[in-house]
């Protein structure tokens, strides 16, 4: 009996051993190695954000984050523009202007936030103006890389993008770039954009811009949107200049519509004499 009850204690022991280092393990797991997210959704949210006042918005006429009745226009143009794009299957859209000055990033960053308000859709927006780069000033970020290491494939896009609420990311510029053009025109650009929309799958990509007739930046890129907006600034921007910068502009692309910024009226936009 007695060594029966020997025989128990032993085994009872030994199991209460084998419990406590099964308790050990489940406490501490072995470490795993963090996996890439899969899902869309996943990947979305795995980029860095960053967020912005509606002061700081305000300073740069950027007013479409609410639906307020100063972002009407810019809904109204966000809606044509999705519309027309959807209509023909196009998701990259170019905003450019004939000379500097013309509210191109006005124009982009509106469009951006407007498109965030719609929560079916994810948007990008990308500061191609590498000369001139203004993006990180309307909203007040800089990125921990510049969209120039981005473009030559030193950074991938899940560690280059910031994104504003769920749905926008944004590409952004830290200071200009040596040689625009060259990396404007690159096959790698080409290849960096092409892979970011095939594993991000934006709605719609917006690219802002250079002006077209100072330099060759926008030609050198424009096949690479599907279709641009051109904006024209009232009481500044002449019609020759204009003309000349739509022909140049539809040698390459698709001319989606004209932006009239700063506008009272149809008659603020300058006649040549
Ligand atoms: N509708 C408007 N009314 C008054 N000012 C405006 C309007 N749109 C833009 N601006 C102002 O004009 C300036 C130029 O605007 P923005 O930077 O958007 O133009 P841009 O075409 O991108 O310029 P750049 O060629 O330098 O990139 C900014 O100070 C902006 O706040
Ligand atoms: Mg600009």
């Amino acid at each position: 009996m007695e060594k029966l009850q020997a025989a128990l204690d032993k085994a009872r022991k030994s199991r209460e051993k084998e419990t406590a280092v099964s308790d050990a393990v489940s406490v501490s797991p072995p470490p795993r190695k963090v996996a890439r997210p899969t899902s869309l959704d996943a990947m979305w949210q795995n980029l860095s954000t960053f967020d912005v006042t509606d002061e700081q918005l305000l300073r740069h006429r950027v007013v479409t984050r609410e639906a307020t009745s100063a972002a009407a226009p810019f809904d109204i143009l966000r809606t044509k523009v999705l519309l027309q794009m959807r209509q023909n299957g196009w998701t990259r859209l170019g905003i450019t202007s004939p000379m500097p000055q013309s509210g191109k990033t006005t124009t982009a960053c509106n469009l951006a936030l407007g498109l965030g308000r719609q929560r079916d859709l994810r948007a990008i927006l990308m500061d191609t103006d590498l000369r001139d780069p203004s993006v990180h000033e309307f909203f007040q970020t800089i990125p921990s890389h510049g969209i120039g290491e981005l473009l030559s494939g030193q950074v991938g896009f899940e560690e280059q993008a910031v994104r504003i609420g769920d749905n926008v990311a944004c590409s952004m510029a830290i200071q200009p770039e040596s040689d625009p053009t060259r990396m404007l025109l690159a096959e790698e650009t080409a290849n960096v954009i092409a892979r970011i929309e095939e594993e991000y799958k934006p709605d719609i990509m917006i690219f802002d811009l250079p002006s077209v007739l100072p330099r060759d930046d926008t030609r050198a890129f424009l096949k690479n949107v599907d279709c641009a907006l051109i904006v024209i600034r009232a009481n500044t921007t002449r019609y020759k200049q204009f003309d000349k910068c739509e022909r140049e502009v539809s040698e390459h692309t698709n001319v989606l519509g004209v932006v009239l910024n700063a506008h009272m009226n149809t008659s603020d936009f300058m006649q040549d004499e």
